[in-house]
C-alpha cells in the first residue's frame, strides 16, 4: 500500500514536470534539474517548502526573490483570507470599497514622510511602469535614469529601465529616453547626465538581481539633492527591500532620505495574494486628479488582495518583525563571514542589509554549483540573475535562530563540497581565457555534471559541522 502511494507520488511529480517543460518553460526546467532543484512544489509552511516526489524539505532562501517575508502559509494571514472569502471577491476596480480604503490608509500611515497617495497595481513590473508614467506625467519630461545591473521587471517601462542588455536586446526598440549605464554609488556620473529633460531617477537601495549591492548614504543623499535642484522625481524600487526585509519596514528609513514615489510589491501580498502599489507625493497627486483615468488596473488592489495585505502589515508591525530581521540578519551575516574565513579562497565577499544577504564567490561557475550543493543539503538558494557568482540568501524574515543554524550548517557543508569537486577546475578558472569560457551558462551546466560525478566518487571527508 505504502509502495503504491510512493509510486503514485513519483508519477505525479514526473508528469507535473513534463507538463511544465511542454507548456511553460523547457529550458528553465532542465537547468533547474541540472542544479539539483527539480522540485515540484508541494507542502509549504513557515521557512520550508517540500518537494512532492522525494518528500524532502528545503529552507526557502529564494522566496520568489523576497516575496515571502511573513513565511509561507502564515496561519494568521491564511485565516484572514479564508474569512474574507465568506464576504468579498476581487471587487470592481472603479469603485471604492472598505478593503481598498483600509489598505490605502494603512500604507499611507507606514510610508515614508510626504508619501500619502496610493495607486494599486497587480505586480511589481506594472507598479514600476505606473511610477515611471506618473513621473513623466507630472514633470512633462522624457528622460529616465537607472543603474547598471538594475532590475525592475519585464514590462514595458520597467524593461526599458533594466540595467542588463541581454534582457532588453531581443525587444528593441524599447521606450526612448532611458539610460542605464550608471554604476551604483557613482553620483558624479548621474549628476553629469541629469538635466532639465530628466523626469526620473529610479533605483533599488539594495540591488537584488544585480547581486546585493548596497547604496551608500552619501550617494542617496546626493541623489535627493540633485532631484530637488533639478525638479526630477526620485523613485525607490522597494519591491524586494520593502516590508521589513532589510531590518526596517522600508529600506529608505535606514538612510532617512525619502523619494517622491516608492514602489511596493512582492511581500505586500503576504505570500498568498499578488498585489502591488505605488505610494506617491502630494505634487504627483495633482497630476492624478487632473488625469483620473490615465493609469488604471483591473486586478490592482483587488478587495481580497487588500485584506491579505492589511493583515500582512499588521502581522509585521504587531510582532516587530523588521527588528527581528535585523537581529537574525546580523546572526546569519556573522556566521557567513566566519564560514568565509574557514573556507578560505572560495568566498570573495559577504554583502547585506538585514536579511537581504549576498555571498559573492570567486567565480561565476560557483553560483550554480553552490545552488546544487545547497539543494542537496536542504537549502533552496539561487544565484543572482544579473550576477551568477552572487548567491542570494533571502529567507522568510520570520526565520528563527534554530533555523538560521541549520542554514549555516548547510552552507558550511556545501562550501566544503564545492572545494572538493572544483579543485580540478579551480586552477583553470584563474586563466583569463578558460575563466571566460567557464562563465558561459552551458559550460557551467557541464561542470556541475562533472562536479556531481566527482562528489559521488570522492567521499566528503573532514567537513566540520561547527561554525
Ligand atoms: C527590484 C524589483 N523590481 C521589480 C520587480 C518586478 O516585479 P514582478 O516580477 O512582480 O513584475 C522585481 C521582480 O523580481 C524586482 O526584484
Amino acid at each position: 500500500m505504502k509502495m503504491q502511494k510512493t509510486e503514485n507520488v513519483k508519477r505525479q511529480k514526473k508528469e507535473g514536470i513534463k507538463s511544465f517543460q511542454e507548456y511553460v518553460n523547457y529550458t528553465q526546467s532542465v537547468f533547474l534539474k541540472t542544479v539539483g532543484l527539480d522540485l515540484l512544489e508541494d507542502r509549504r509552511q513557515g521557512v520550508n517548502v517540500w518537494d512532492l516526489g522525494t518528500g524532502k524539505s528545503y529552507i526557502d532562501c529564494f522566496c520568489s526573490a523576497g516575496s515571502f517575508n511573513v513565511g509561507r502559509r502564515n496561519p494568521r494571514i491564511v485565516g484572514a483570507l479564508e474569512k474574507a472569502l465568506d464576504q468579498w471577491d476581487m471587487g470592481e476596480h472603479l469603485f471604492p470599497s472598505a478593503p481598498k480604503a483600509a489598505l490605502a490608509e494603512k500604507l499611507a500611515a507606514i510610508s515614508p514622510p510626504g508619501l500619502k497617495n496610493v495607486l494599486f497595481c497587480g505586480g511589481g513590473g506594472e507598479a514600476i511602469d505606473s511610477a515611471i508614467k506618473l513621473a513623466r506625467g507630472v514633470t512633462g519630461r522624457k528622460k529616465v535614469i537607472s543603474l547598471v545591473k538594475a532590475y525592475h521587471g519585464h514590462t514595458g517601462f520597467a524593461l526599458s529601465a533594466i540595467g542588463k542588455a541581454v534582457y532588453r536586446d531581443p525587444f528593441e526598440p524599447l521606450m526612448p529616453g532611458f539610460s542605464h549605464e550608471f554604476p551604483v554609488n557613482d553620483l558624479d556620473a548621474i549628476a553629469a547626465a541629469a538635466n532639465e529633460d530628466t523626469a526620473a531617477i529610479i533605483l533599488e537601495l539594495v540591488q537584488g538581481e544585480g547581486g546585493i549591492f548596497v547604496a551608500e548614504q552619501g550617494f542617496i543623499e546626493g541623489l535627493r539633492r540633485l532631484c530637488d535642484d533639478k525638479g526630477i522625481m526620485l523613485i525607490f524600487d522597494e519591491v524586494q527591500t520593502g516590508f521589513g526585509r532589510t531590518g526596517k519596514m522600508f529600506c529608505c528609513e535606514h538612510y532617512s532620505v525619502y523619494p517622491d514615489l516608492i514602489v511596493l510589491a512582492k511581500s505586500l501580498g503576504g505570500a498568498l495574494y499578488p498585489i502591488s502599489a505605488v505610494i506617491y507625493s502630494g505634487q504627483i497627486r495633482a497630476f492624478m486628479e487632473e488625469n483620473p483615468d490615465l493609469i488604471e488596473s483591473t486586478s490592482g488592489g483587488s478587495d481580497l488582495g487588500c485584506i491579505v495585505a492589511c493583515e500582512t502589515i499588521d502581522f509585521l508591525l504587531e510582532n516587530d518583525i523588521p527588528k527581528h530581521a535585523a537581529t537574525v540578519g546580523d546572526y546569519i551575516g556573522e556566521g557567513l563571514l566566519n564560514l568565509a574565513v574557514k573556507h578560505k579562497g572560495l568566498v570573495k565577499e559577504v554583502r547585506r542589509k538585514g536579511l537581504m544577504i549576498g555571498l559573492e564567490y570567486k567565480h561565476d561557475m560557483m553560483g550554480p554549483l553552490m545552488s546544487y550543493y545547497l539543494g542537496t543539503n536542504g537549502v533552496l538558494a539561487i544565484f543572482s540573475a544579473n550576477n551568477p557568482k552572487v548567491m542570494r540568501f533571502m529567507p522568510p524574515i520570520v526565520i528563527t535562530r534554530e533555523e538560521a543554524d541549520k542554514l549555516l550548517a548547510a552552507v558550511d557543508r556545501s562550501l566544503a563540497s564545492v572545494r572538493r569537486s572544483s579543485r580540478i577546475i579551480a586552477g583553470a578558472v584563474k586563466l583569463p581565457l578558460i575563466g571566460k569560457i567557464l562563465s558561459v551558462q552551458e559550460m557551467q551546466v557541464f561542470l556541475i555534471l562533472v562536479a556531481k560525478t566527482i562528489a559521488k566518487i570522492i567521499p566528503n571527508k573532514g567537513v566540520s559541522q561547527a561554525i
